[in-house]
């Protein structure tokens, strides 16, 4: 039986209060065995989604968000001006150190789902690892949605139930019910479920495809012209 937790935000924001280092060997181990995908893959899906002011949702403690900006500074991309949020302090207080002395980031402790952003305010949004983590996901999503500009874009990775061989499969479910149980994941999702999630929330989807477990997705928010409804 699929699993799915009872857990509340602020729980959530409690399971995330280990240290720095196991909180990194921890991640590689489920990023390898639990979404089967790569830090490689993941720099470039979420690092070539950014672009003017840009919205990371969910930063953590910034492991990836750093070598997605390494990865930005060495293809010479441009600079995008960053705000970061996650709703766990602990793992916000990671990311200030880190980014302490790098310009242009500035840091919020802020729920996905009651961004302190005002409406059309981002040319990017990433939500990476983390929408399955949301005990609101509808929330979240409408809320991203708001804060991003017409023709802004939404890129995002998902946790799918798991998939393929089974003995990758079992390995998978085991992190998925110990990730539950701990309330670091909500819940896995299936890939129609998002997309329909996304559409509700008024996202037009661009762009899908599944690796591993994981369904990568990118949405822009729609641009609406003159004599047209919203
Ligand atoms: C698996 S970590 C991913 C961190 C980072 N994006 C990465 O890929 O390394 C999931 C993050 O989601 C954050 N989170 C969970 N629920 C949240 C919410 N309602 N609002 C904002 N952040 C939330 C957690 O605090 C945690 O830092």
């Amino acid at each position: 039986m699929h699993g799915i937790s009872t857990k509340t935000k602020e729980e959530i924001a409690a399971a995330y209060s280990s240290s720095p280092w196991w909180y990194d060997v921890r991640g590689f181990l489920i990023l390898t065995f639990a979404y089967r995908s790569t830090l490689w893959a993941q720099v470039r899906f979420f690092g070539g989604n950014i672009r003017g002011r840009h919205l990371e949702v969910a930063i953590g403690t910034g492991t990836l968000y750093e070598f997605i900006h390494r990865w930005r500074r060495w293809k010479k991309l441009p600079e995008a001006s960053v705000a970061g949020i996650d709703y766990a302090l602990p793992m916000l207080a990671g990311a200030q150190r880190r980014f302490a002395k790098t310009p242009g980031i500035e840091l919020q402790h802020a729920d996905v789902a009651a961004l302190p952003y005002d409406d059309n305010s981002f040319d990017s949004a990433n939500i990476a690892n983390a929408v399955h983590c949301f005990p609101d996901v509808d929330a979240g999503l409408r809320d991203v949605f708001r804060v991003l500009k017409p023709g802004g874009r939404l890129a995002a990775n998902v946790l799918l139930y798991p998939r393929g061989p089974r003995p990758l499969r079992w390995l998978a479910q085991k992190i998925d019910d110990w990730g539950i149980r701990k309330g670091i994941l909500y819940t896995p999702y299936q890939e129609e479920d998002i997309r329909q999630r996304l559409q509700a929330a008024g996202f037009l989807v661009e762009f899908e495809q599944i690796s591993g477990n994981t369904y990568n997705v990118a949405a822009t928010k729609p641009v609406v012209l003159e004599g047209q409804s919203a």
